[in-house]
């Protein structure tokens, strides 16, 4: 572990010790600092506290809410509940990864730009199918039209294509 990174993990650990934190506040201060959580800092950190590493990782697939990988900076999020998936939202994630060029599970394009993610009802059952990307809804979703919504945030759509 590089050194710039095992410091930062001190100072969480700090703030673990200082504020009598629990696991969950130290994860999301884990994956603020880092985009993620990193296997690596759930082993640093559970030798420093002697919390097993199965707590953690526990309450990391418990929450949906914490990611064990590098996520875009975009977060593509298709809603798969059952009103969407009838409306075609099957369709809409199979051009979209098409578009993204991801292959089998992937979830996140090569150059970081993206990352799409599958959820249950987002509760706006009137308007599916609905994509959220980042914190904009788009409602009503055929997968040309998500195709078009997206050109705005691909900066580098040119290189995916390449
Ligand atoms: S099923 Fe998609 S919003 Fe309800």
């Amino acid at each position: 572990m590089e050194k710039k990174q095992e410091e930062r993990l001190e100072t969480i650990y700090q703030n673990f010790v200082d504020n009598d934190d629990n696991i969950i506040t130290v994860l999301q201060e884990i994956q603020n600092e880092f985009g993620y959580v990193e296997k690596e800092a759930v082993e640093w950190f559970s030798q420093k506290t002697y919390i097993p590493t199965s707590k953690f990782y526990g309450v990391i697939t418990f929450y949906s809410q914490f990611h064990l990988s590098p996520r875009g900076k975009n977060i593509i999020t298709v809603c798969c509940g059952t009103v969407c998936h009838v409306k075609g939202a099957p369709k809409v994630i199979s051009k979209l990864k098409d578009e993204l060029k991801l292959k089998g599970d992937d979830q996140t394009t090569r150059d970081m730009l993206f990352t799409l993610e599958k959820v249950n009802c987002v509760g706006a059952c009137s308007i599916a199918p609905v994509v959220i990307v980042n914190d904009k809804v788009f409602g009503k979703q055929s997968a040309e039209k998500m195709v078009k919504n997206l050109k705005p945030y691909q900066e580098n759509y040119q290189s995916l294509k390449n």
